[in-house]
């Protein structure tokens, strides 16, 4: 099981490393069997701990020029950073990221060998539609994409359960999942509204391999919580 933190455009510098601090302690100390990614700002990127791999929201495919206000490969190189979210939707609807555009981010990193956490979701009017129509949707944001690429860890994340505090149902994600499944073979995780109060019923879906957390992860307690929640009884 992968629990991964997306801070978006929450903490600091130094609440990042107090937070990553606190956290490595209590993983230490748990030994629980996950894998643990944190992804803070920019501003508050610093080296993985033993515990926790820290990885980039965004970055320019590029190593280095002439982008005002990003940052690039050689910004990631410095504090070893090998991990990157791409496609999440608050970068393609807000920031406005075409396809193309991630395509090639995600080619650019993937020669690199990074990690690349792709995330995927279809909006409201789309769900409505149905399963066959939410299924094209997602299609559609993996053109490009090479999802044999063995570094690949896929996030479904239906846009109207971001940051509305309403998870999509067990049923909705265990669909959306199976169809994935059918041409996806790396891990998939859910995110939208994940919390410590629905992480089981989440955890325990087939094919959910993982969730992508956004506000209920930016406590350290309440992040921890959720593992604890599924971890496998101490013998
Ligand atoms: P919330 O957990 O706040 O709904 O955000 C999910 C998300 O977008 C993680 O990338």
């Amino acid at each position: 099981m992968i629990f991964a933190a997306n801070f978006k455009m929450h903490h600091t510098r130094a609440g990042t490393a107090e937070y990553l601090k606190e956290l490595d302690t209590l993983l230490a100390q748990a030994e629980f069997p996950f894998k643990t990614l944190v992804f803070p700002p920019a501003t508050a990127l610093q080296p993985s701990t033993d515990w926790i791999t820290v990885g980039a929201q965004n970055a320019y495919p590029a190593e280095q020029g002439a982008y005002t206000g990003e940052i690039g490969l050689s910004q990631l190189e410095e504090f070893g950073i090998d991990t990157i979210l791409i496609g999440h939707s608050e970068r393609r609807n807000i920031l406005g990221e075409s396809q193309e555009f991630l395509a090639e981010k995600f080619a650019f990193y993937q020669e690199r060998g990074f990690q690349i956490v792709y995330c995927v979701g279809e909006p409201l009017e789309v769900r409505q539609q149905g399963d066959e129509a939410v299924a094209e949707h997602l299609w559609e944001q993996f053109v490009g994409i090479d999802l044999d690429y063995e570094r690949l860890i896929v996030a479904y994340e239906p846009v109207w359960a971001i940051g509305t505090g309403r998870a999509a149902k067990v049923e909705e994600i265990a669909s959306t999942h199976a169809e994935l499944r059918r041409r996806i073979a790396r891990p998939i995780l859910y995110g939208g509204s994940v919390k410590p109060t629905n992480i089981r019923e989440i955890a325990a879906i087939a094919d959910v391999d993982g969730v992508l957390v956004g506000s209920a992860s930016l406590e350290v307690r309440s992040f921890f919580a959720m593992m604890e929640a599924v971890a496998p009884p101490q013998v």
